[in-house]
């Protein structure tokens, strides 16, 4: 296995997610729990994580000693470079020329990491997001790759197999980082590369039955894929100990919630618990326009009715929920320090302190396609598990300003219509994610002879692999045209359609 040591950065779990792929289990913790962690789990190899700290800083973070005397290899990103580079006696200087996204390295001398890759000589992509840059390495190490902002983009001791590289060769626009990450954790560490979605499951279930024991679990559905998988999953590791509870806050989308309750109590036989909320979500949600205020009050309200329906049912030792990675790092960091929180996701920001259930959370290191594998592991339909992502807040995030049952029910019915025009166009498969918005903007338009002063529908397709970067999905224009047409006739109160043409960042897949 391979342990990864957390700095921070917003992007270790992708660390994990690149080794998973190369078919090698390994765990992801805090830095100050490593040496803790190398006792117990005994790993093949050890990677630093990127993170936001400069090695300058007091009090910045540092691998324990126990990493480097271990006698395993050690691969450091980025700060886990810098760090390395601090720690063995090398330099670690404030840069003026920093590099942020996309930059070339050229390879300067033959190493294990880029065996059957990379060759001397030869220019690579990567992608870098440094501040900091080593300016002297450590005895042992020799200079791998250079790059125009780092002269020791990529360092190796081949002797006691430690590396070091600048860039994130964990992210998609660093194109050979997955293979690059492959040879430190099969070729270097000597990993098998038997680790599988199968192990996975039967790993969380082992882990599942230990965290509850003979505790009753409640567990929220979202009408997601998510929270159905985690479901799934908790069923088959606890049975009857378990029951669902689907929540409907009156902000789903159309024929949603007959859909999952069908295929929870007629597919799987779940014990599940239809609680019908609308009014005390709708209600509260009256007059609010903030997001997070909007967020934060979902979140808390689901909670409250959570905990309402456990005593119903008898009470409940641990509440489950189907939290995804992406859904963590947006919201705290891992380490529970440095970055910086963009949205309160449902899932994680309203949970109140004073909740007396304990957290049971299965999908936690996973990303959504991870899920989408499990999930069809689990044997769930593939129309269910392919479906398109669904924010837990619903239709109240998609409604910027203020959210009533009238402008619901027109955005449930402009949505219907964009869907229905993708699944026909056959681009449902295609689009990560599509979905209307439901503007505050009135305009004017005319319609057969009259005038019309109606909502600005907004019209939403993206394409992305794992929800924390996306593109926009190029439609046809003569699509969007069909769309708009479609929408405006059809739904009253809606007289004009744009198309969203943002990619993310900048901008995030939901408006709110
Ligand atoms: P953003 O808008 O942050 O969305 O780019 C990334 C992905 O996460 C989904 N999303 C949520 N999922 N609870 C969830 O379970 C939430 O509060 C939430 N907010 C956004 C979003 O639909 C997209 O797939």
């Amino acid at each position: 296995s391979i342990l990864i040591l957390d700095f921070g950065s917003q992007v270790t779990q992708l660390i994990a997610r690149r080794v998973r792929e190369a078919g090698v289990y390994c765990e992801v913790v805090p830095f100050s729990q490593g040496e803790e962690a190398l006792t117990r789990l005994r790993p093949n190899g050890i990677i630093l994580s990127g993170g936001p700290a400069s090695v300058h800083e007091d009090f910045s973070p540092r691998a324990p000693q126990a990493v480097f005397d271990s006698g395993l290899p050690v691969l450091g990103i980025c700060y886990g470079e810098q760090a390395m580079c601090a720690q063995l006696g090398g330099q670690v200087t404030g840069s003026d020329h920093r590099e942020f996204g996309r930059a070339f390295i050229e390879v300067v001398s033959p190493s294990k990491l880029f065996d059957g890759l990379w060759a001397p000589g030869e220019t690579h992509q990567v992608w870098m997001s440094h501040g900091d840059r080593v300016d002297a390495i450590p005895d042992g190490f020799k200079v791998i790759a250079k790059s125009d902002g780092a002269p020791f983009a990529a360092i190796a001791d081949e002797a006691r197999r430690f590396y070091g590289i600048q860039f994130h060769a964990e992210v998609a626009h660093t194109p050979d980082g997955a293979k690059l990450l492959a040879n430190f954790v099969r070729h270097i560490a000597g990993c098998e590369g038997k680790w599988s979605m199968a192990g996975f499951r039967a790993a969380k279930i082992a882990e599942i039955r230990k965290q509850v024991g003979t505790g009753r679990v409640i567990c929220g559905l979202s009408g997601g894929v998510d929270s159905a998988v985690a479901a799934v999953l908790i069923h088959e590791a606890i049975g009857e100990q378990l029951t669902c509870v689907y929540v409907d806050h009156g902000l789903m989308r159309s024929g949603e919630s007959e859909e999952v309750v069908g295929l929870f109590r007629n597919s799987y036989n779940i014990p599940l618990v239809h609680v019908q909320a609308s009014e005390l979500f709708l209600g509260g949600l009256a007059g609010v326009t903030d997001p997070e205020a909007k967020r934060k009050f979902i979140g808390k309200t689901f909670i409250d009715v959570f905990e309402v329906e456990a005593k119903k049912i008898g009470g409940a030792d641990f509440l489950a929920q189907g939290t995804l990675y992406p859904d963590v790092i947006e919201s705290v960091s891992f380490t529970g320090g440095p970055s910086v929180t963009i949205k309160s996701h449902h899932n994680v920001g309203g949970l109140p302190e004073r909740m007396n259930m304990k957290l049971v959370e299965p999908l936690r290191e996973l990303f959504k396609d991870e899920v989408r594998a499990l999930g069809r592991e689990l044997g769930l339909p593939e129309a269910f598990v392919g479906r398109h992502p669904f924010p837990g807040p619903g239709l109240a995030i998609r409604i910027p300003g203020e959210v009533t049952e009238e402008r619901c029910d027109i955005l449930r019915k402009a949505d219907k219509i964009y869907l229905e025009e993708i699944r026909k166009a056959g681009l449902y498969d295609a689009i990560w994610q599509a979905f209307a918005v439901l503007l505050p903007v009135r305009t004017v338009g005319v319609m057969g002879d009259h005038r019309t002063y109606d909502s600005v529908c907004g019209l939403r397709a993206v394409t992305s692999v794992d929800g924390m970067t996306a593109d926009v999905y190029p439609f046809e224009s003569s699509f969007l045209s069909a769309v708009a047409t479609r929408i405006v006739n059809e739904v009253r109160g809606i007289n004009r359609v744009v198309y969203d043409y943002t990619s993310k960042p900048p901008g995030t897949i939901e408006w709110e």
